[in-house]
């Protein structure tokens, strides 16, 4: 099926045509990051306002890019959480009025699922698989044994690791979001300079805790003399990342080897990370594991990861109703539509 795929559950509009939920025809995104870096993160009335502006500007691009008409479509795949409800509501809004207007059908769905299936856009992978979605909202290992079957197997109890970065990276005050300063910046330092807590590292089952290690940064910049030096800057910044690369990887490979998974998929904005991609390469040919990374422009918040479950979904006559509303927390395992 040729498919249009919208998202907009933070601040990323962003509009895809995918054919057959595998091949991507155009994936454009357009970010929101510079209205909101002057406030130190996403406000969400803003958010919404700039959905509802760039919204028909990006998926006339996305038609355009992929040289396809509206008349052309044959169903639309929208995320319907979990996120900001005023800017879920934008996209699903928009792919609700275009579906009705063409009479084409609609599937509603997860924004995490779209994350764990993007590698599906590059290769065809085997089930099961571990997935490891690290975003700025979600720090969760999923089972996954098929398109809409996912099993819970850990969370964070509070930070996200995305949400991590972001919140020392303000500590640091390089801006927002802080991810990929962050990760620029460690490589040029020495990662054991500071040795920062793991937490939950030794406990067991598959939880995370990522509050701790932002507070150990905070009390390290307390016990300083004024501002660092840009070497003791980037020691801070590769001693932090150690520490959240050293949990992500122990925490997967523990949950891999408790459910005999050989696969493992890792997704979402963190997924860019090159500390956790290098460390994670470097597990996979350890232990002859498969470890499989989106291409960076599919780890970010995108449409075009949408087209795996909702070319699935349709091609299986699920499809949502017309009533069919956002929502803002909605666990993945409740996200099974068949
Ligand atoms: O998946 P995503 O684009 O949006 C959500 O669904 O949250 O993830 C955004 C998060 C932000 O917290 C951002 O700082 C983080 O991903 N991020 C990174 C990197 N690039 C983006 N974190 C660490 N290293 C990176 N290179
Ligand atoms: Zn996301």
């Amino acid at each position: 099926m040729l498919l249009l795929c919208i998202e907009s559950s933070c601040d990323e509009t962003a509009a895809a045509v995918v054919k057959d939920g595998r091949s991507l025809m155009s994936n454009i995104v357009a970010s929101q990051v510079d209205v909101h870096a002057r406030y130190g993160g996403v406000v969400p009335e803003l958010a919404s306002r700039k959905h509802v502006e760039a919204i028909s500007v990006v998926i006339k691009e996305a038609l355009d890019a992929a040289g396809v008409a509206v008349s052309d479509l044959e169903g639309i795949g929208v995320t319907r959480g979990p996120g900001l409800v005023g800017a879920l509501l934008v996209g699903l809004s928009t792919a609700k009025a275009l579906a009705w207007a063409r009479k084409i059908p609609l599937a509603a769905v997860h924004h995490m699922e779209g994350h764990i299936l993007a590698p599906f856009l590059e290769q065809e992978l085997e089930f099961p698989f571990l997935a490891l979605a690290v975003s700025g909202g979600h720090t969760h290992l999923y089972r996954v044994e098929g398109i809409g079957r996912y099993r819970t197997l850990g969370q964070t109890r509070d930070d996200a690791a995305g949400e991590a970065y972001d919140k020392v990276a303000k500590l640091l005050g390089l801006g927002y979001p802080g991810g990929a300063l962050i990760d620029r910046l460690a490589g040029q330092g020495n990662p054991q300079a500071i040795p920062f807590p793991r937490p939950m590292l030794h406990k067991p089952g598959f939880e995370f805790s990522f509050s701790g290690i932002k507070t150990a940064v905070w009390r390290y910049l307390q016990e300083q003399d004024g501002p660092l030096s840009n070497d003791h800057l980037a020691d801070l910044a590769a001693s932090f990342q150690a520490a959240v690369v050293d949990v992500l990887t122990a925490k997967t490979l523990a949950a891999a080897e408790a459910g005999g998974l050989e696969r493992i998929v890792v997704a979402g904005g963190v997924a860019c990370n090159s500390g956790l991609r290098e460390r994670f390469k470097a597990l996979a040919a350890e232990r002859s594991l498969a470890v499989h990374f989106p291409a960076p422009s599919l780890c970010g918040d995108n449409a075009a990861m949408l087209g795996v479950p909702a070319d699935f979904y349709l091609a299986a006559g699920v499809c949502a109703k017309w009533d069919v509303n956002a929502i803002a927390s909605w666990p993945l395992d409740q996200a099974l539509q068949i």
